[in-house]
């Protein structure tokens, strides 16, 4: 049997122990990997290259994924681009798919399945941690502990300056990070897109831990927050190839609103990109390694259509329709569960 592997979207931190496992995997059966390079570009233009199990051995702690990705729907452009696709698929000889990704990817790879009858099986991925079907995907847990050390290392200058410091997360619509991660640091207060963001609320807990003698705050706040009856702040009005908006800037627009109200010096940081950077946790390791060797096995049963996730503790069987139904936002017991602090 030969497989493909691809990595499509944003990179997270895991997505070379996947691919390490899938690849083990069929390998133990006598199949053998080939990866398209950056996603689905790479199989609109046919370009792969063999996977080993020697070459991909050593892989699981490194960030990143070692086959590239990029945000190409061949969808976008389907009348020559799903020809493309199919056309390689053929010529490459591949028995099936494996598709690391997250909903666009994961999308793309229900779409083949279903219109075009590819053997497809879907791997889920993203720091958001927005797939539903799946509690938690590979990269959020290495992702919210960026972001707490990163707040660590803030603290201790924001105190030092008397200041109050808003950290912006990454997390589109969803506040995953922006919640686990400001429950983890103790943040003054958290805003998540979920939640319209009440400044009046916001200032008041701020000055009340000011008049309580703290002399510097901490405000953790999603990329995708939103002022009441306002969109998202863009940096760009420029949409991807699935169209998608780039967002950030809330931070700062929250940051010019407190200083002005507290009279206090308020900065913004947004943390951006560090939080897909570097080594995967060792959580993250653990949980990209069982999905993957599940998504070999569900590759060699020929169980196509499918995609692997977890529920509870346990890697399941689901379908890759079900996966790409509906995003997963932040489930607000854990906000409420925060809001405890914000009083
Ligand atoms: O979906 C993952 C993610 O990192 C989001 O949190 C973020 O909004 C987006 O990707 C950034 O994408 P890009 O790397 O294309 O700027």
């Amino acid at each position: 049997m030969k497989v493909g592997l691809l990595t499509g979207g944003g990179d997270c931190p895991g997505l070379n122990a996947v691919i390490r496992a899938v690849v083990q995997q069929v390998t133990n059966a006598g199949g053998e990997c080939v990866g398209l390079i950056e996603g689905w570009r790479g199989l609109v233009k046919g370009i792969a290259r063999p996977l080993h199990v020697r070459e991909t051995d050593e892989i699981i702690g490194i960030g990143g994924t070692i086959l590239g990705s990029s945000r190409t729907n061949p969808f976008k452009n389907a009348e020559n681009d799903v020809a493309a696709v199919q056309h390689n698929f053929r010529e490459l000889g591949l028995d099936a798919l494996v598709a690391i990704g997250g909903d666009d990817t994961l999308g793309v790879a229900y779409r083949l399945h279903d219109e075009f009858g590819l053997p497809m099986v879907g791997v889920p991925k993203t720091i958001d941690n927005d797939l539903s079907v799946t509690d938690f995907t590979f990269g959020f847990d290495t992702a919210v502990n960026i972001v707490v050390d990163s707040v660590e290392k803030l603290r201790t200058t924001t105190a030092s300056h008397r200041r109050i410091m808003v950290v912006e997360t990454m997390g589109r619509h969803a506040g995953w990070i922006a919640c686990f991660s400001g429950i983890a640091v103790g943040a003054d207060y958290i805003m998540v897109p979920e939640v319209p963001i009440d400044i009046d609320h916001c200032c008041d807990v701020l000055q009340k831990r000011l008049n309580d003698g703290k002399n510097y705050a901490i405000v953790v706040v999603s990329e995708g927050a939103k002022m009441p009856n306002r969109k998202e702040v863009l940096t760009s009005q420029e949409t991807d190839a699935f169209g998608h908006v780039r967002l950030g800037g809330i931070g700062q627009s929250v940051a010019e609103i407190v200083e002005e109200r507290l009279k206090r010096e308020t900065r913004s940081v947004i943390l951006g990109h560090l939080q897909r950077g570097g080594p995967p946790s060792a959580y993250d390791r653990v949980l990209a390694t069982r999905l993957g060797l599940a998504a070999g096995e569900l590759v060699l049963k020929k169980r196509f259509g499918t995609m692997v996730a977890l529920s509870g503790t346990k890697i399941i069987e689901t379908t890759l329709k079900a996966g790409v139904a509906a995003s997963k936002t932040l489930d607000l017991t854990y906000y409420s569960e925060a809001s405890a602090f914000f009083k």
